[in-house]
């Protein structure tokens, strides 16, 4: 053991609905010493991310749900700060699944190092991270967009949504996002360049006010919420239209998923394709996806931005914050310098 001390955000109860403060715990823990082929990890950045609530249920999905009274895990960056591993120096900054602590024992098996140089390191949780594959993924595997096209992007102000109307823009297309304030909405028409957006707290018929800023009907729609905005944009859906499913945020406080209407027949009259997907599904082309969102970035077409909270124990708050539309852009947490 050594005599670095150690905190972690452990999962204390199985949230019920939306989640509290109470559902998590902060707990001193040890750091043990390392052995042969092993890194020690000061976490810099970690990630907060919406599909976590789905881990915290006691059911399975695409991963194993989270243990109780054990530390939480989730995308982060740290810097190496001791090596017994030949690929790893001390210093090298770094990407992985870690606990939500201020250290942690890799064997460096999935261990990244990522390139600061190119960007400032919590940018590899977002736009040069998996919100920014997500986005590409969506519009190159999934969905390729053609010029002239209209795109309809629900979540559009968080690090998914903000990244797929920027890249339907690359390609040309019109582009309408779907965010909860006005605040959100006027940064992503007017420093994202987004053609339209729309205020989904403030809209009662959100399929007339869809249907007035996409007067062409929707070829694609990126959908990162699900819920009635997703059921009002399915029927303004044009013929040979693709529906790109990246998350159901507004699903995952629910241990049931509401019910809305059936649209399958909208697929079959439209010809029209739906389907969802996991990052990892395109794994093998990261490096390259990468490299294209950092090109866009340094020519100036790709604008990220992040919302930083300070301190490891404000972790829960800035997770909990992900469902009730107080953050803007990626959220992530600075656990240290
Ligand atoms: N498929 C994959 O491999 C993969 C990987 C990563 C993420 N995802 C999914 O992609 C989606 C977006 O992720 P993200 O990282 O971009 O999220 P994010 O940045 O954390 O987005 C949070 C935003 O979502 C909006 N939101 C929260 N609850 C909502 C509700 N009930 N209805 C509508 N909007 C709501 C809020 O903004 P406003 O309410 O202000 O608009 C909030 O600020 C999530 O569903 C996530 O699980 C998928």
């Amino acid at each position: 053991m050594t005599s670095l001390k150690n905190r972690q955000i452990q999962l204390a109860n199985r949230p019920e609905g939306k989640p509290q403060t109470s559902d998590f715990e902060l707990v001193g823990a040890d750091v043990p010493e390392l052995k042969d082929g092993e890194i020690l990890i000061q976490t810099l950045f970690l990630s907060v991310d919406p599909g976590m609530r789905n881990m915290m249920k006691d059911k399975e999905s695409y991963t194993s749900p989270f243990g109780l009274h054990e530390v939480l895990t989730g995308r982060s960056v740290g810097k190496v700060i001791e090596s017994k591993n030949k690929n790893f120096e001390k210093g090298d900054a770094v990407f992985e699944r870690l606990g939500w602590q201020d250290y942690s024992v890799s064997n460096g098996e999935a261990t990244k190092k990522i390139d600061i140089d190119i960007a400032p390191a919590s940018a590899y949780l977002g736009v040069l991270g998996v919100p920014g594959l997500v986005a590409y993924f969506g519009l190159t595997e999934i969905a390729p967009p053609e010029k002239g096209e209209t795109v309809v992007v629900s979540g559009a102000s968080g690090a998914v949504g903000m990244n797929a109307g920027q890249i339907a823009k690359i390609k040309g297309c019109r582009v309408v996002g779907i965010a909860g304030s006005d605040e959100k909405n006027r940064y992503l028409t007017e420093e994202l360049g987004f053609d339209e957006a729309i205020n989904y707290k403030t809209t009662k018929d959100m399929k007339a006010a869809l249907e007035k800023v996409c007067p062409d009907g929707i070829d694609i729609y990126f959908d990162n919420v699900g819920g009635e905005i997703t059921d009002a944009a399915l029927q303004l859906i044009n013929y040979h239209a693709r529906v790109v499913v990246s998350g159901q945020t507004s699903q995952y406080n629910e241990e049931n998923p509401d019910q809305g209407p059936r649209f399958l027949n909208q697929l079959v009259t439209k010809s029209a394709m739906i389907k969802g997907f996991v990052v990892y599904d395109y794994e093998d082309k990261n490096d390259e996806a990468i490299e294209q969102m950092a090109k866009w970035i340094q020519e100036g077409k790709l604008k990220y931005k992040e919302n930083i909270v300070e301190g490891l124990e404000n972790s829960p708050q800035a997770f909990i914050d992900l469902f009730e539309s107080k953050s803007f852009g990626k959220q992530v947490v600075k656990v240290s310098e």
